[in-house]
């Protein structure tokens, strides 16, 4: 591996709901590149460009932090961490570079199905399950209720059952894992697509260079896909 030429630093998705949609958009950009194997730093055979496979939750910070010079991660994850690092004082700048056009969902909060609900105000006091407590508590707050959060990394559906929670907020595409739970969704906190991100302060000239030559495919390949 060589070190002497600047390689641009993407962090994308290891697995989960971005990872494959991700992974198809940098192979129609041309990227060469063996996913398949357990390194978590691939080197892309035919560009200057790394791609990095973390966690969703860590790919904000990672930009932000200026460890990686782009991201892909979905804008659910990103407007967290963007209000939690503001919350502790911390960096939280970064560039959204282009909104992509896959991983499309709601940020939801979700009751049991018998559930009576009657707006908002109802729901006051309560106690949710989330991965996204900030997000949930701006909604929260703009609407003049107080909420309890408990919070769960995955498997949010499963709370309101076992008594950790009276409903959860979490995302939903199609609603299957919400029928599957009996809950129903009540009202819509969030809604997420996939973003390029890039941090906030310059590139370097050469690692510009490549992100220009980049993006245009990026572009194309939405274009393309219309
Ligand atoms: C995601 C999300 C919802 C579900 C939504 O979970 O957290 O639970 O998918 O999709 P649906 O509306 O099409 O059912 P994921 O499968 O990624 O698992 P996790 O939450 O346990 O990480
Ligand atoms: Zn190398
Ligand atoms: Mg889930």
């Amino acid at each position: 591996m060589s070190t002497s030429e600047p390689r641009l630093r993407i962090a994308m998705q290891k697995s989960g709901r971005l990872s494959e949609d991700t992974q198809k958009l940098l192979k129609l950009c041309g990227l060469k590149l063996n996913l398949s194997d357990r390194r978590l730093l691939a080197h892309v055979s035919n560009m200057p460009i790394d791609i990095m496979r973390v966690r969703s939750s860590d790919i904000p910070g990672l930009v932000m932090d200026g460890v990686c010079d782009l991201g892909i991660v979905g804008d659910n994850t990103l407007e967290e961490e963007e209000l939690d690092r503001q919350l502790k004082g911390n960096k939280s700048d970064y560039i959204r570079t282009t909104s992509l056009d896959f991983g499309g969902c709601r940020f939801s909060i979700a009751m049991p199905e018998e559930f009576e609900y009657t707006g908002l105000a109802c729901l006051d006091g309560l106690r949710f399950a989330t991965t996204y407590p900030q997000l949930l508590n701006r909604f929260a707050k703009a609407n003049g209720i107080n909420v309890e959060f408990c919070l769960l990394k995955g498997s949010v559906e499963v709370a309101p059952r076992v008594g950790l929670a009276d409903g959860i907020c979490d995302l939903v595409s199609t609603g299957a894992t919400l029928e599957a739970n009996g809950l129903k969704e009540v009202a819509e906190v969030f809604r997420s697509k996939a973003s390029l991100i890039q941090r906030a302060d310059p590139l370097c000239e050469e690692k510009q260079a490549i992100l220009d030559t980049l993006l245009p495919r990026v572009h194309g390949v939405m274009k393309a896909k219309e």
